[in-house]
């Protein structure tokens, strides 16, 4: 597979040809991997370096889109990649997409996989984190009065989804919570495995939350829970491509991702992974023949389907890696930091996010002291045309802000304005 350094290496093989084509965000990348920008955290406050990404998207910049959490525009390269298949495809597609573009999944399969750090019998491509989690819930033989341990800050649709297993099949789902952010990610853990009882045979947890953006201590629970014999489903939806990471640092039996939101691949993307061992263990959402009991695609025997949305996955896979993962991580994180920092010490608004990289990234959550964040959202809108995502979380409330690698410091800082001058007006 093509590595960062592989790209980088051919693209500054031979300058002067190379340079004339390498459109601009790809030259700026080069450059900034040369050595001459220094390290990640260096990189990160390069404008000059980010500024060749921001123009890799074709973006509605009359509006400050802060909500990359839900999902993400794809830059341009990938858009027209998906584009392309589809243009394709729709030539004949009993010939274009079945014969000649769903074949090449299996490239996607061996790359994302090799990203991953997992072998690529164990990675199944699926439309959405939804779909590869809901197949490890329901996919598990459990029977009536086993215990799914999890959290009350996991994501609703996935806690909707074991609540319809506690209803249709007995199992009882019990759920841990704890305070954003928590005092440290060996007080998530301990709060997990202490409340493992000897009828606990999944546990069920975000990698990061959606809500606040805590990173979870992956590894710890999930080895710990191996020990005991109980299978751990890790819901990755943000984690993927956000911040590095590989399979080695979780040790988890089952992780379920969403492409469509910090791989930047298009709308409909995102993977599952199963432990080898347990492939044959875990039944899928749509039956599949029984010749592929042990295999992982039976997870993607979905009927027709566009080939082009997974088979552009490979395009921002070399989008990622062209940035590469540890300085797209210190990018996001600074910019979280650039507006969390104006609220730490605010004596109306409370950052419910760490501070702390290993626990956070480019999610954060501010909460302002009195006010409904719905409104508060509503009058960014309005106001503003800044867009952010309101939580009312029966525990905490907030506004849920995500920047993106195209995000630029003046659409952070009116972000930061405007619900200072907010604040100070009292609404
Ligand atoms: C933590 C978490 N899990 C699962 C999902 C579902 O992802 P998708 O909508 O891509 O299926 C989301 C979506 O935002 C999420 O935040």
């Amino acid at each position: 597979m093509l590595t960062r350094r592989d790209f980088v290496r051919r693209a500054s093989a031979g300058v002067g040809a190379a340079a004339a084509l390498l459109d601009g965000w790809q030259a700026r990348v080069a450059a900034a991997d040369s050595g001459t920008r220094g390290s990640a955290l260096d990189v990160a406050a390069d404008e000059d370096y980010w500024h060749g990404i921001q123009q890799a998207f074709t973006l509605d910049r009359t509006m400050v889109n802060l909500n990359n959490g839900g999902v993400s525009p794809s830059p341009r390269v990938v858009h027209e990649a998906y584009k392309r298949y589809l243009d394709i495809s729709n030539q004949a597609p009993s010939y274009y997409m079945w014969q000649t573009l769903e074949p090449n999944i299996e490239t996607v399969r061996r790359r994302l996989a090799a990203t991953f750090g997992c072998d690529g019998e164990e990675l199944a491509i699926t439309r959405n984190a939804s779909e590869a989690l809901q197949a490890a819930q329901l996919g598990l033989t459990l029977k009536p009065g086993d215990e799914v341990l999890t959290t009350t800050q996991d994501y609703p649709r996935m806690l909707d989804t074991w609540d319809q297993r506690a209803r249709r099949d007995g199992v009882v789902v019990r759920k841990i919570t704890f305070p954003v952010p928590p005092p440290s990610q060996a007080d998530l853990a301990s709060r997990v495995l202490g409340a493992i009882t000897p009828a606990t045979k999944v546990i069920h947890f975000c990698h990061i939350t959606n809500l606040t953006g805590q990173i979870f201590p992956v590894r710890d629970i999930c080895r710990a829970a191996r020990a005991r014999g109980i299978r751990t489903i890790v819901d990755g939806a943000h984690a993927f491509a956000h911040f590095p990471f590989t399979l080695a640092d979780l040790e988890c039996d089952m992780y379920g991702t969403s492409l469509h939101k910090w791989l930047l691949a298009p709308v409909g993307t995102g993977f599952l992974y199963v432990r080898k061992a347990l492939i044959a263990d875990v039944w899928p959402l749509t039956p599949a023949n029984v010749k592929l009991t042990d295999n992982i695609r039976k997870f993607e025997e979905i009927g027709t389907h566009p080939a082009a949305a997974h088979n552009a996955i490979a395009e921002a896979l070399e989008f990622h890696l062209a940035i590469g993962a540890e300085r797209k991580a210190a990018r996001l994180r600074f910019l979280k930091d650039r507006w969390a920092r104006r609220f730490e010490h605010h004596p109306q608004a409370r950052v419910l996010t760490s501070f702390d990289p290993a626990q956070a990234c480019a999610l954060g959550n501010l909460s302002i002291t009195g006010a409904d964040p719905v409104k508060v959202a509503d009058q960014l809108w309005t106001s503003r045309r800044i867009f952010v995502t309101p939580i009312k979380h029966e525990e905490f409330q907030g506004l849920r802000i995500t920047p993106n690698v195209y995000t630029t410091l003046d659409e952070v800082d009116s972000f930061a304005d405007a619900v200072e001058q907010l604040i100070a007006k009292g609404s």
